[in-house]
């Protein structure tokens, strides 16, 4: 065998082993590239060179820039994510009188005191962990044990009573579809979505939910989905994923981790920990609004109706702290989060999540639930879109795990997850490109806006929405309303 042989095959050696540190990077520069150009141009993302970090939360709280779906090439990839229902999503609503009212209810549904959520989370983390992790050293990923969690709580305070395994399983199914056809990583499933309405929808009509919803949701089926939307969709993916980012930081940052589990009554340490947590790992990338009048802020910031603005969560929590990629919940002793660059739940004045003041409440309660139980621990990497799921190794307390096990199982997880971010990347670029196209190809909300004006109502002319729906959005193919192999 020659010296020049023996470098080459060295080198490519070298090229095949170092892939999975360089080539995820550079798929997901290439799946932004491909999105852009499948689906137009993007709109205007701030901060940017004119709108710097001080006029970002004056341009996101103007009140021009409130419109939601109408007008904005975005709106039909994300109607098709979250489908089925896009158009009564909450999110997806145009300002006026059907958002105010529906915006009304979800306030509703999620009341109750501090103490009264407290509770009704750690007793639904302590049954699913019960349940899902009876051993005393588990792999889990933090994002699939806590979806059933969310499933039970959020389907107690829709309907008032426990949550059949069942139905968790309709919940977790839905909420599974939608965050994974959103991350990429699977292609929709319209028929697993369509079981949980069918649900929704017997339950509506046997008259079982204790709550009133409003008039402007003109039928059955809009009522079903505006549930299935918010409640069980929105709201247990927003809470898996916060959950799993919050217990993934634990993992990995064991002091932190240790001083929790020694002072579980500590709110105030544990509400640090969630605002850093949140500030660096924001569950929004990016909010969208489409401007409904001109916007002058002034200098060079103006924009025309209909433009559309883009807010970038992380590049705006990445502003105005010192050290802002450090990991730091002591800054928050230091700083106020009304004052900093902070907005996890969105801003007061435009559309903020309703979720806002129940969410860090029920997040601590299940963090509890799982530290009394377990030490975690893990080397994954840790981004915020958190396509892996967030793998971790959970040992009970009192339960003694060698140090080199456990040493050999973090090793394990850090080349495993190398090698799947790889696959990944390739398998998000090729279905993220697919889903991209066929939203472009059925235009949900382009159609229903020809057909229907922001409040819902036909356009003169226009057939009215039925109980099977707008008939306007195309319907979805296939005996189950699938239209891709289950
Ligand atoms: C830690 C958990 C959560 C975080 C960090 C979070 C974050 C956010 C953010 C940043 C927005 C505003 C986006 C924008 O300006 O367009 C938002 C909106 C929203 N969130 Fe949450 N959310 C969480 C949990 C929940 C839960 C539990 C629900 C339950 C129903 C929920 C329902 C909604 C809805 C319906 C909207 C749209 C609000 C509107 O347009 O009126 N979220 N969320």
């Amino acid at each position: 065998m020659t010296v020049g042989k023996t470098v080459r095959q060295a080198a490519a050696a070298a090229f095949v082993l170092s892939t999975p540190y360089w080539l995820p990077k550079a798929l997901v520069g290439l799946r932004v590239r491909v999105f852009a150009a499948v689906n137009g141009p993007e709109g205007v993302i701030v901060p940017n060179e004119t709108v710097g970090p001080e006029q970002f939360a004056e341009l996101y709280a103007h009140p021009a820039a409130d419109g939601r779906s109408k007008g904005a090439g975005l709106s039909d990839l994300f109607w098709y994510w979250l489908s089925p229902g896009p158009e009564v999503h909450q999110e997806h609503l145009e300002p006026g009188p059907r958002y105010d009212a529906v915006a009304r209810t979800t306030v509703s549904i999620l009341a109750g005191s501090s103490a009264q959520l407290s509770k009704a989370a750690a007793d639904c983390a302590a049954r699913v962990l019960d349940e899902l992790v009876p051993g005393d050293v588990e792999l889990v990923r933090l994002r699939d044990l806590m979806m059933p969690v969310w499933a039970e709580f959020f389907h107690g305070l829709v309907f008032h009573e426990p949550c059949p395994p069942g139905v968790r399983e309709l919940i977790t199914g839905n909420a599974e579809d939608v965050v994974n056809s959103l991350k990429n990583t699977r292609l929709r499933h319209m028929g697993r979505r369509a079981r949980l309405t069918r649900y929704l929808l017997r339950r509506l009509a046997a008259g079982d939910l204790p709550h009133e919803l409003p008039a402007e949701l003109s039928g059955p089926r809009d009522r079903a989905h505006y549930l299935q939307g918010a409640f069980f969709n929105t709201a247990v993916v927003q809470m898996s994923e916060a959950m799993a980012h919050l217990l993934l930081v634990l993992a990995q940052h064991p002091d932190v981790q240790r001083r929790l589990a020694a002072h579980p009554e500590d709110d105030h340490d544990l509400g640090n920990v969630i605002n850093e947590t949140l500030r660096m790992y924001p569950l929004f990338g990016i909010a969208h609004r489409i401007t409904s009048a001109d916007i002058d802020l002034g200098g060079d910031v103006r924009y025309p109706a209909g433009t559309v603005l883009c807010f970038d969560y992380p590049a705006y929590h990445a502003t105005g702290y010192e050290d802002p990629d450090v990991f730091d919940p002591g800054r928050w002793d230091r700083i106020s989060a009304k004052d900093a660059h902070h907005i996890p739940f969105g801003v007061a004045a435009n559309r903020p999540c309703p979720a806002w003041r129940l969410s860090p409440v029920v997040m601590r309660a299940a963090t509890r639930e799982v530290l009394a139980r377990f030490t975690l621990h893990s080397s994954v990497s840790h981004t915020r879109p958190i396509p892996h799921r967030a793998p971790c190794l959970l040992v009970r307390r009192g339960h003694r795990l060698p140090a080199h096990r456990r040493a050999a199982v973090l090793a394990f997880l850090r080349v495993r997850d190398r090698w799947e971010d790889l696959g990944r990347s390739l398998l998000q670029l090729g279905l993220g490109t697919w889903m991209v196209a066929d939203a472009r190809r059925l235009r949900m909300a382009e159609t229903y806006f020809a057909h229907h004006d922001t409040q819902g109502n036909p356009l003169p002319g226009q057939q009215a929405a039925g109980a099977a729906g707008p008939a306007t959005i195309p319907r979805t193919a296939g005996p189950s309303g699938c239209p891709y192999p289950h």
